[in-house]
């Protein structure tokens, strides 16, 4: 049954601007939204905060089954997004909180552990799911695969203006020099590393604006 709800999946690296484009193109197709890097943040966080040592493989994966994550629209139109019922959008942004994600996302267990989770987000109408195993590996069979990057430094610029538009502390040269070891990391562990899916449309939107991706990805499927 589940493989008639159709699945987008949009994978990439860190600044590849791929939450904005997912959520826009979710909600101009009315369809559920998965940002699935949130879950690797809030278990980081559910982490330091129940003191459980983040090279612990097995207290982490013990831990999966005590968060609970929501993603909510707020009345500005905007994603809230609620751990365990708290609103902690603002806490998951920042590079500390996505640097702890990207070294506990390495662990298999940890992966294995968060599939179900990932997957309870496939429901009607339909679901575009952002992160960097979502088309290799979560939802392997979805028909529309995008696979979005951008260069280095202009995804560290692009990373750079939210945090400061967020109010949160940054330097850029930190910015980039932080996205670049995240690359690394994310490329070349061992479990589901970011790969281009097979099957996926490769989008560079170094030199593209957030409206001309939204139509290009839209036309995507469309045409399919
Ligand atoms: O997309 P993001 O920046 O919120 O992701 C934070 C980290 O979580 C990222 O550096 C690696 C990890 N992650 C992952 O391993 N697999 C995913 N599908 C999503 C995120």
């Amino acid at each position: 049954m589940t493989q008639l709800i159709p699945i987008l999946t949009i994978d990439g690296p860190s600044g590849s601007g791929k939450g904005s484009i997912s959520k826009r193109v979710s909600e101009q197709l009315g369809w559920h939204y998965l940002d699935s890097g949130s879950l690797y943040r809030a278990l980081g966080i559910a982490a330091i905060k129940h003191k459980v040592d983040i090279d612990n493989e097995g207290a982490l994966v013990e831990l999966i089954s005590r968060i609970n994550l929501e993603f909510k629209r707020t009345d500005q139109g905007d994603w809230g997004v609620l751990l365990n019922g708290e609103e902690v959008r603002s806490l998951l942004a920042t590079e500390e909180v996505g640097q702890l994600a990207s070294k506990i996302a390495v662990f298999e267990k940890v992966r294995e552990g968060l599939l179900a989770k990932q997957r309870a987000f496939h429901i009607m109408p339909g679901l575009v799911a952002d992160g960097r195993d979502m088309g290799s590996v979560v939802f392997p069979n979805a028909a529309h695969k995008v696979y979005l990057t951008a260069s280095a430094d202009e995804r560290g610029k692009r990373r750079y203006k939210q945090l400061i538009e967020k109010g949160i502390n940054a330097n850029l040269s930190d910015v980039i020099q932080d996205i670049e070891q995240r690359d690394e990391r994310d490329k070349n562990r061992a479990t589901s590393p970011l790969v281009v899916p097979k099957d996926a449309v490769y989008i560079d939107s170094s030199h593209k604006t957030i409206d001309e991706v939204v139509q290009q990805v839209l036309s995507l499927l469309k045409n399919k």
